[in-house]
């Protein structure tokens, strides 16, 4: 779990990432409203203050007078961590009782007779919150209001409300802390059914082409096993077609060897000089087939080498295809075979590998020539999809049930002259290396074969 790519850490971290914003606007919001709770709980608790107070004053020789016990006045001013206070005016603005400095009221104006506001303010350098009531009295002589107000400062109130705000953050906090170390536990219990995989995995053969159990295991990882069990098919039909290919090869080069010998074994044994002779010729024939087919099934271990090596340069299919052609007439000519080459644009560039090219055309140009008739004919065509290259000629043609079986390693049509039945194999992987497909068509008027490559439109 070390590593940056660990599900479960990316999982923690973008948890983290999202809960830390989310833990601060909690807290935030945790401390406004337990702030504003107790704000209106000790605000009350000063209004009660105040018109206790106010009940104190009354009015002698029309003046008013407040008539406050020393207790009354220690139980006023004295709080365990506030710092209490306290004053009372009569209606010209004198001072009768209490602390002369006290927070001015808020607002120009007075307070209305029998009103009470609590306001903020300052006290000697201290936030402080106060409780201002407007008392009007009969018999006084002065019109107007008694101002009476109690102050306190802050600290019970700020004290009460973290403490709220601790009530609450803590029990989240935890309970955060509890959800991330449970997901990250159940990642950890979710990713098991990964580990036991990775050990069926490792204990398998190496050719082992059976599936990958699937019960057990977490349905997010099924399209994902689904892939490697699809993977691991394809892989035992790769494997299973190559071990095929190596035991027909096998047996192709088996049967001209057994000639070789038996023709070498009766040479040895006859007398005669012309059957020597003749046996001789047997396994020179022999031996050039053996050749032949040693030398396609090296072209087709090339073929198959070069899909990692592969590099498809730009060239001119044209030149390409005529130069080709060219090297072909002389052979043609010998068998009584015309060669023509057609092509419909002034070129045909394509993306590919100019040796391999070479190859897939000598091989169906081959073909023509020894199963087609009087005359082969090359084109070279662009079309919308890319560019085609066709190779036509008027013998008796592939019948249209033979057309995807003589794509296969070894297959040839019955009778006729000898070859390894490899060229159209080799023919159709080297269009594959190209992105290329092969087409098998009846030439016109239905006798002969046209075989045609389309390859797809050059990347540039
Ligand atoms: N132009 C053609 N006309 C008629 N039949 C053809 C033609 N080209 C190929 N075939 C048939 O398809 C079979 C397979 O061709 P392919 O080129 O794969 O093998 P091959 O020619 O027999 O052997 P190789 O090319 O390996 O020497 C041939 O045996 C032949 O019967
Ligand atoms: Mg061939």
């Amino acid at each position: 779990m070390g590593n940056a790519n660990s599900l479960r850490k990316q999982l923690i971290v973008r948890m983290l990432l999202v809960m830390l914003p989310l833990f601060i606007l909690l807290w935030v919001m945790a401390h406004l409203s337990s702030q504003y709770l107790i704000d209106a709980a000790f605000d009350r608790s000063l209004a009660r203050r105040t018109y206790a107070l106010a009940d104190r004053v009354e009015v002698v020789h029309g003046r008013a007078h407040v008539d406050i016990s020393v207790a009354a006045r220690e139980i006023l001013a004295f709080d365990q961590e506030d710092l209490l206070f306290h004053r009372v005016m009569d209606p010209q603005s004198r001072v009768i009782e209490g602390d002369p400095s006290m927070p001015p009221l808020p607002g120009r104006r007075g307070l209305k007779p029998g009103k009470l506001i609590v306001y903020d303010g300052m006290k000697d350098g201290e936030k402080v919150r106060v409780a201002a009531y407007a008392l009007s009295l009969k018999g006084i002589r002065t019109k107007g209001a008694v101002l009476i107000q109690v102050g306190e400062t802050l600290s019970r109130r700020s004290a009460m409300a973290d403490r709220a705000t601790l009530a609450i953050v803590i029990p989240m906090l935890l309970m955060m802390l509890t959800a991330a170390a449970a997901i990250a536990y159940g990642v950890g219990q979710g990713l098991l059914p990964l580990s036991r995989l990775r050990d069926r995995l490792s204990a398998r053969e190496a050719l082992d082409p059976s599936p990958v159990p699937l019960d057990g295991t977490p349905t997010e990882l099924r399209p994902f096993l689904d892939e490697i069990n699809s993977l691991l098919l394809r892989l035992s039909e790769a494997v299973d077609a190559q071990s095929r290919f190596v035991s027909d090869a096998a047996h192709q080069l088996r049967t001209p060897l057994a000639g070789i010998r038996a023709q070498a074994e009766a040479a040895l044994v006859n007398a005669q000089p012309d059957d020597a002779q003749h046996a001789l010729a047997r396994i020179a024939q022999s031996t050039r087939t053996m050749g032949e087919l040693l030398q396609k099934l090296l072209i087709l271990a090339r073929v198959d080498a070069a899909e990692n090596t592969l590099r498809l340069v730009s060239l001119d299919g044209m030149a390409l295809v005529k130069a080709v052609a060219r090297e072909w007439v002389p052979q043609a000519l010998s068998k009584g075979v015309e060669i023509d080459f057609e092509a419909t644009d002034s070129g045909a560039p394509l993306a590919g590998d100019a040796q391999l090219l070479r190859e897939m055309l000598a091989n169906l140009i081959d073909n023509a020539l020894r199963y087609g008739g009087t005359r082969i004919s090359l084109t070279v065509q662009r079309t919308e999809q890319g560019v085609t290259w066709c190779v036509a000629d008027n013998g008796p043609g592939i019948p249209a049930s033979q057309r995807t079986a003589v794509f296969l390693p070894f297959f040839r049509l019955s009778g006729g002259v000898d070859g390894a039945g490899l060229g159209l194999t080799i023919v159709q992987r080297i269009a594959n290396l190209h992105g290329a497909r092969v087409r098998l068509d009846a030439e016109s008027g239905n006798t002969g074969l046209r075989v045609c490559v389309d390859f797809p439109v050059m990347a540039t």
